[in-house]
């Protein structure tokens, strides 16, 4: 006659709680400032990333925030069985991006776009994510995964429970937040803070700029990748949606993949493309995995555009709608200069570094 309710959690019996340092590692701007040529616009056409930062005012980068960020980020209770963390398919080693065309959520059901890679989120000057830009802050993005129902599955109550019954947590919300409350706002704010902590600022390219931000490319790339760099900010018109210093899109755009769009993304075929450092380590490409390889995409930017009628003016050989797709028509030789070019985006400072790293052991 009368029912009582009440939550049984059940942890996984192989979680681990995690391991950080005595003294907080550094993720703020005070502690890992930004390099010159993304806090101010380096010149050369270029334009800084800064003038893209998504930062809200009521959520900077703080050392504590982002180290309880990074906890969140890689632990496994944020699933509803406990398998899947958002490091699941967003690994480090492929900067935060999954090899697999479509990953696996929690019960082992495959999402429907391919994920994307985080290098500099922290850039985008809609502020926006997902691939259709769906979510209309980092802060908002954060927490669908943890709800959807094929990637982590959980409720936000359900959230709230589990983490207050760890022995870890009260404490490090308490240094992030000025006391042991734990709430989907404060998970979502602290996420958020790891996300933009992922900035990736020691690949070749970034060592062709000199202190000042002004870059000196024939001083430090080789002849083949001196020519893609000026084919991507010239001829091959790359740098025209993939721009800045941390190459970053600005909107969305229709690329002509396909000739009829199947996936409208953001409305009539257009996407959000993340920023292209660290591109080489995180094949396949593109919303749905399609190209295994570099040289795929630019074989396909070269000869392969689909005219359709959301088609960017960019992709058309000639003003008006009616213009075929653009065809570069480039040289083997200029087409591989192009992939030397995006390789010099790789940055293993970034891929393998421990503040971004996992906390749990293994
Ligand atoms: C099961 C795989 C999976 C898990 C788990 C997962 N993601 Fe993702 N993530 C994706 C996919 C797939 C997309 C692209 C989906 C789309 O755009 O429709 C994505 C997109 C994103 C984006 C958008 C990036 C941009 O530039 O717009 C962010 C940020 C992100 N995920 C962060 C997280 C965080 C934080 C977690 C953990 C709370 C997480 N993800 C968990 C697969 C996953
Ligand atoms: C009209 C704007 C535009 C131009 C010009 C352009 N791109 Fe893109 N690029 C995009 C968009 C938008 C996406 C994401 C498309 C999608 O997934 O549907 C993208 C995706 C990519 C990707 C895959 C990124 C990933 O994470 O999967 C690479 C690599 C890339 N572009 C390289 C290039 C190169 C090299 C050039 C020059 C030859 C170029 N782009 C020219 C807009 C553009």
């Amino acid at each position: 006659t009368a029912t009582q309710q009440f939550r049984i959690v059940v942890f996984g019996n192989d979680l681990v709680p995690p391991t950080l340092p005595v003294s907080l590692l550094g993720y703020s701007d005070g502690r890992v400032p930004l390099p010159r040529h993304f806090s101010q616009n380096a010149g050369g056409g270029a334009g800084s990333a800064i003038a893209a930062d998504n930062t809200p005012a009521t959520n900077a980068i703080t050392d504590a925030g982002a180290t309880l960020g990074r906890v969140l980020f890689y632990d496994r209770r944020l699933s509803r069985n406990d398998r899947v963390s958002c490091a699941s398919c967003h690994q480090q080693q492929f900067a935060f991006s999954d090899t697999a065309r479509l990953s696996r959520g929690f019960a082992g059901a495959l999402t429907a776009r391919h994920s994307m890679g985080l290098t500099n989120a922290r850039f985008y000057t809609g502020g926006r994510f997902f691939w259709d830009e769906r979510a209309a802050s980092l802060e908002d993005q954060v927490l669908q995964p943890i709800q959807d129902a094929t990637e982590m599955g959980l409720t936000l109550d359900d959230l709230q429970t589990k983490l207050s019954l760890t022995t870890y947590y009260p404490a490090l919300f308490e240094a992030a937040f000025g006391s042991r409350e734990i709430t989907s706002d404060r998970v979502s704010r602290a996420l958020a803070q790891f996300v933009r902590a992922l900035v990736s600022v020691d690949a070749k390219i970034d060592r062709a700029f000199g202190p000042n931000g002004v870059p000196n490319f024939p001083g430090t790339f080789t002849a083949q990748e001196l020519l893609g760099q000026q084919l991507y900010t010239g001829r091959a018109g790359c740098a025209r949606c993939h721009g800045t210093t941390a190459h970053i899109s600005d909107v969305t755009h229709n690329t002509g993949l396909d000739a009829t769009v199947t996936d409208a993304g953001a409305g009539n075929g257009r996407f959000k493309a993340p920023s292209l450092r660290n591109v080489e380590v995180r094949a396949p490409y593109m919303h749905d995995g399609r190209f295994a390889t570099l040289e795929q995409v630019v074989d396909f930017y070269d000869r392969g555009v689909q005219n359709n009628p959301g088609l960017d003016p960019r992709l058309r050989a000639g003003p008006g709608p009616n213009a075929p797709p653009l065809r570069l028509n480039l040289t083997r030789e200029e087409r591989d200069a192009l992939v030397a070019f995006l390789k010099t985006f790789t940055d293993r400072t970034f891929l393998t570094d421990a503040r971004l790293a996992s906390p749990f052991a293994r």
